[in-house]
């Protein structure tokens, strides 16, 4: 127990969350190097694919099958073990990004200040205040003409719906850029472009009248940092951890990730406040990361892109406990013992069988098909955890077997790629053939088409459906909810679960309907449902 305690204080789980081209890769590359986890720059590889055609989608994430361990980066730092999570960059596999979010205590935003508060970056963060998960915000290339800081402020608290308390204020942007002012040391922090941070960058001022600011600046910036830290201390409250592991207000920094400026600041920030591993809620009880007893639950699943391999690798955080090796634990969605003899932890880009993972880590288990996404793991509790939603696709296909003397091969590849997440599979009320298929991105399309042909012979086609906006509905009045069911049958999907979903082809018919049927609810993702059904 006492070493769990020591353990528990010692761990950092935590995602990047930002619109792709902030700066996502470069921070990490930096925090990475301040963690001595690697050496040399230009080590990590971008996410993104930009050119979104299909092949390279694949050739991406072929070095991603061999390197897998880029999904998780643990490394060493100011005393704490810290697990970075990678999100996928694509724009079409944002659903994985989502559901990373679901295995992480924190997040930290990155925004490009240039660009200012983007679509990507709005979703993400609805998702972070679904689960009140505290956020730290990084104000990034303050070395390129950009927005206004205070408009940046203004627009991330009204766009994001989050209190914003300056940490860092900037002195200057784009080429007058002199560094930061930090409002809690009161230090400033000097920069110059292209070079390394060194200490006497760093300095102390006794107020802001000292004359050593009009020094290191020139009294023009000096006046304008004086002017803007009064406007600040007159509109935002002073910042407090609390309301940031509340998840209602988030420290903001500024810096350049590029030119390695004002990232350390924010490492050791979070290395002092960022949370220990949180209490996990399951649909029986809230969790403790404290408890003896392990538990777990599976946030993703890796395939290996090797066709000749059929073996994925299955992400379990670990959220009470500890995970032993060989140990035999309890796998609550079939009922079946599980035991394996290669969890596979991951530090900085290698990976390594481990012995003992501990809350907050990510244990990687090679799977032959045991996991679904959102499976537990515990060591005899029958406990489910919540937090894996899916989310509404916004593109539906009827799909069709192109190939009808290959019926088992396509079923087969439909249900697994169905439950590593690559897309979701609805049925229809009283048409028990026909499958519905939805997916975020178009990319997904073509990406199982590849998969099912590549990895199952099997060949599949799609057809238009003409309804495009979901909802999962859910109501307290069991005949109400059936009765509506029934009314808009045609409009009716149902998921793996058994849950109803509504479809309309507008936002006027949808909120014309919602508003028709005040006894039914309609929630934008399946998590919703289940929170409100369970608390019901
Ligand atoms: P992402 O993972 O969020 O998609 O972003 P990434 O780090 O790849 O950065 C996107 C682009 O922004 C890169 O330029 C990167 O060099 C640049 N960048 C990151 N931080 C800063 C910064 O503080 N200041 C400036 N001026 N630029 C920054 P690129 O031209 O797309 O790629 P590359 O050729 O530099 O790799």
């Amino acid at each position: 127990m006492e070493e769990l305690e020591t353990q528990l204080k010692k761990r950092l789980t935590f995602a990047i969350i930002s619109h792709p081209d902030s700066g996502k890769t470069t921070i990490t590359e930096k925090l990475l190097l301040f963690g001595g986890a690697i050496h040399i720059a230009g080590a990590v590889k971008s996410g993104k694919n930009t050119k979104a055609s299909v092949s390279d989608f694949m050739e991406m994430e072929k070095e991603r099958g061999i390197s897998i361990s880029t999904s998780v980066m643990g490394f060493e730092y100011g005393g704490r073990k810290i697990n970075l999570l990678d999100t996928p960059g694509h724009a079409d596999f944002s659903e994985d990004t989502y559901r990373g979010l679901s295995a992480v205590d924190s997040a930290l935003l990155v925004i490009d200040s240039v660009k200012g508060v983007e679509d990507r970056t709005r979703k993400l963060c609805e998702v972070c205040r679904m689960r009140h998960t505290p956020i730290a915000t990084f104000m990034n290339k303050l070395d390129r003409e950009g927005k206004d800081p205070m408009e940046l402020l203004d627009e991330t608290e009204r766009e994001l719906r989050i209190g914003v308390r300056p940490v860092t204020w900037p002195i200057g942007q784009g080429r007058s850029f002199k560094g930061v002012y930090n409002l809690v040391e009161k230090s400033l922090y000097l920069f110059f472009p292209g070079e390394v941070q060194r200490p006497s960058d760093i300095v102390k001022i006794e107020s802001l009248e000292d004359p050593l600011l009009d020094e290191k600046v020139g009294s023009t910036l000096a006046d304008k940092l004086r002017e803007d830290v009064a406007l600040l201390n007159g509109v935002y409250p002073p910042f407090s951890p609390a309301d940031y592991l509340a998840g209602t207000a988030t420290p903001v920094f500024f810096g350049s990730a590029l030119n390695n400026f004002g990232v350390r600041e924010l490492l050791d920030t979070l290395t002092l406040m960022a949370p220990h591993p949180t209490p996990k809620t399951s649909e029986e009880r809230l969790v403790h990361p404290g408890e003896e007893k392990f538990s777990g639950f599976i946030f993703k699943i890796h395939a290996n892109m090797n066709p000749k391999h059929r073996d994925r690798v299955a992400f379990m955080r670990v959220c009470s406990g500890s995970f032993e090796r060989n140990k035999t634990y309890h796998h609550v969605r079939s009922g079946k013992p599980f035991r394996t003899a290669n969890p596979t932890a991951f530090m900085a880009q290698d990976s390594e069988i481990v012995d003992l993972a501990w809350p907050g880590d990510i244990v990687g288990i090679h799977d032959t098909g045991t996991f679904k996404i959102g499976d537990t793991v515990t060591e005899g509790e029958s406990i489910n955890f919540k937090g894996i939603p899916s989310f509404a696709p916004q593109i539906f296909r009827y799909i069709v077997n192109a190939d009808p003397t290959k019926e088992k091969q396509y079923h087969k590849g439909l249900d697994q790629l169905a439950e590593e997440g690559v897309v979701q599979i609805f049925s229809k009320p009283h048409q028990s053939n026909v499958r519905v298929l939805g997916v975020v991105g178009q990319l997904q399309l073509e990406v199982l088409q590849y998969r099912m042909e590549h990895e199952y012979n099997a060949k599949c086609n799609y057809k238009p459906i003409d309804l495009t906006i979901a909802h999962w509905i859910t109501s307290d009045d069991k005949k109400a909810l059936e009765a509506f069911v029934d009314e808009h049958s045609r409009r009716i999907l149902i998921d793996i679960r058994g849950t109803h979903i509504f479809m309309s082809d507008s936002p006027w018919y949808f909120e014309r309907i919602k508003g028709a049927n005040p006894a039914i609810r309609f929630y934008a993702t399946s998590e919703m449902v289940e929170e409100r059904s369970a608390s019901a």
